[in-house]
């Protein structure tokens, strides 16, 4: 999984390579690499280890030069972040070099055949398995050739394909990961994502899978796998990229805690008039709500969590079963779905392979699709049969935030919406009232930032942590819980406070870390008993709750503001993402990209 970046053209290629990697390091940050085609009409490979930083200064050095170039930046699936195992890979007599993005689940077979052929591999990724068929199988025409070795392959692809004998174009091809594309007179670009592109052309080709594109200088060329030219028609990207600025902030993640209030307020604009619920964009659903006999929510990470918190809500609102799962479960759960089916999808980038893949599933099987995207014209938002957008805005750093509570408060709404639908009648206007001064709460809380600050301090001193809730806290103590593993690498878990007595309790010892939720009064007697339980083990219990709740023998109390319950959710995720925040901050950590991780999973 990782971000791919071409060009050809007039200028320099490496100035539009490295352009697009930083555009596209979010995608993954183990290593990055380039190849160019340079004026001796030689390959010349350039990969490194780390963040794009590393390439950058080994680029500095060499001062490459050429009109065409492939690039990458990895999330490393098969072989460790390694120089060797980063892309481009080339093969032998360095006249193929290809960039991939996915995952060849066959490559194993693919090797140990290619080795019997004399192949030699420099690395330990599926990817180089790649190269050495398109060499093994070169006649000359790589178009040919690639639709002969695209069959050989199972799994994910968006490949990028230079060969030295081709040299006024490169190759690109697709099955199940994506590849947007663009031309002007002076050259033409490649990339994994819009944003890599936008500067350079608003006019973006997307491709289907299995079709090829001969990319030329101003020229894409696309192509069936029978080699019969498709026309197409390039779509108007009608947004200019955001530029990401920390504006004074000592890392993104800090910034995007403090965007809360905006960011729920631009995603609440124009929703509420009057005590109804609006979204136009949503089009005839208003028609189909009481056709729905079942809703499944589907995430992956804190989308999931965002999910999660708000399925007894709607099931309530709209009378029928709705059930969360993670995205990568629902694909292979052979999950019932008919016409009768509303199936939401939830993604902050719209780009999580797993969750694509349940949503192209859920569609192939008849149900009615609705997405809920913070990246414009991501695929997830361009496959959904209804798309609304949360307004978080870029959200950089690896754990999301700002697009985790603009999530549950779009989901919200949206239940409420359906309600009124389905219905024909007025939504809670308390509710309603409470949530459009949402983020005006949220300042108030943000500011106790040092006061987090504290609790995180007890925190690191352990190498784990327990997050406890009941009901709509639960969700909010598994995203405390993410969190903190996320960016201080503290191990940490969520447990269903009743739940604990039948089992984890044995965990808890003298001092144990244990930040506690109590914030839903339908069941705040019983959160307070589980907590007296767990103080009595001798815990130390940070107890998130409000006023004027009071448990003996607490480490700490913090009151939240007190707010309709169904919107705890949005206003406990602050400390939640301060705790974490500061936790990693006070561990030295880079709190906006965390080892291991890339803050959107494009494989399965
Ligand atoms: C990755 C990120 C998580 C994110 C999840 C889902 O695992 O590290 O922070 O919640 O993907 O991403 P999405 O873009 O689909 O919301």
């Amino acid at each position: 999984m990782c971000g791919i970046s071409a060009y050809i053209g007039n200028n320099n290629a490496v100035d539009f390579l490295i352009q697009g990697l930083s555009k596209l390091e979010y995608r993954g940050y183990d290593s990055a690499g380039i190849t160019i085609l340079n004026h001796e009409n030689q390959f010349v490979t350039t990969k490194k280890q780390g963040k794009l930083v590393n390439l950058m200064e080994a680029l500095k050095e060499s001062k490459q030069v050429g009109y065409m170039g492939i690039g990458h930046t990895r999330w490393a699936t098969h072989g460790v972040p390694c120089d060797e195992n980063s892309h481009p890979h080339c093969n032998k007599n360095n006249t193929i070099s290809l960039v991939h993005n996915g995952i060849i689940e066959n490559y194993s077979i693919l090797k140990e055949e290619l080795i019997k052929d004399g192949y030699e591999f420099l690395s330990m990724t599926d990817s180089e398995v790649i190269v050495h068929l398109l060499d093994k199988y070169d006649n000359g025409n790589m178009l040919e050739t690639i639709n002969h070795v695209i069959p050989k392959l199972e799994g994910s692809y968006a490949l990028c394909i230079m060969v030295a004998s081709d040299k006024d174009c490169m190759y690109v091809v697709k099955k199940d990961s994506p590849i947007v594309l663009a031309c002007d007179a002076n050259a033409s670009y490649v990339a994994s994502d819009i944003p890599a592109i936008l500067d350079y052309s608003k006019n973006v080709y997307f491709m289907d899978d299995y079709q090829i594109a001969r990319v030329e200088k101003g020229k894409i060329t696309f192509y069936d796998l029978e080699q019969n030219i498709i026309i197409k028609e390039p779509t108007f990207i009608a947004y200019d990229n955001q530029t990401a600025q920390m504006d004074g902030y000592e890392s993104f993640m800090l910034k995007e805690i403090y965007e809360q209030p905006f960011a729920l307020q631009e995603t609440l604009r124009g929703r509420i008039v009057e005590n109804k619920i609006f979204f136009k964009e949503l089009k005839d659903l208003d028609k189909k709500v009481k056709e729905f006999q079942r809703v499944y929510i589907v995430g992956c990470g804190t989308a999931y969590h965002a999910g999660l918190s708000i399925v007894d809500i709607m099931e309530k609102d709209l009378q029928i079963p709705v059930s969360c799962t993670v995205a990568s479960e629902f694909r292979y759960n052979d999950p019932i779905i008919n016409q009768h089916t509303l199936a939401i999808f939830i993604s902050q980038s719209g780009e999580t392979a797993d969750t694509l893949a349940a949503l192209k599933l859920a569609k192939s099987k008849g149900a009615t699709t609705l997405s809920i995207v913070n990246v414009l014209s991501s695929s997830i938002a361009r496959t959904s049969d209804y798309t609304t957008y949360t307004c978080a805005n870029l959200e950089i750093a690896v754990a999301s935030t700002k697009a985790y509570t603009t999530q549950i408060a779009t989901l919200l709404l949206l239940s409420k919406y359906m309600y009124q639908e389905k219905t024909n009648q007025l939504i809670d206007n308390q509710l309603l009232t409470e949530l459009q001064e949402i983020p005006t709460i949220l300042k108030t809380v943000i500011k106790d930032s040092d006061i987090f600050k504290n609790y995180a301090k007890k925190v690191i001193q352990y190498h784990y942590a327990f997050f406890l809730g009941r009901g709509l806290d639960f969700p909010t103590a598994m995203e405390g819980a993410l969190k903190l593993k996320e960016i201080s690498y503290i191990h940490a878990s969520s447990y269903i406070a009743g739940e604990l007595k039948h089992g984890s309790i044995a965990l808890i010892e003298k001092t144990s870390p244990v930040i506690a939720l109590a914030l839903q009064p339908n069941i705040i007697k019983k959160t307070i008993s589980n907590i007296q339980e767990t103080i009595a083990r001798g815990g130390d219990v940070i107890l998130i709750t409000t006023k004027p709740n009071k448990v003996e023998g607490t480490y700490a109390t913090y009151y939240l503001p007190e707010v309709h319950p169904s919107l705890m959710p949005i206003v406990a995720a602050i400390p939640m993402q301060f705790i974490a925040y500061h936790a990693s901050k006070l561990k030295g950590y880079d709190v906006d990209k965390p080892r291991n991780l890339a803050k959107s999973v494009t494989v399965e």
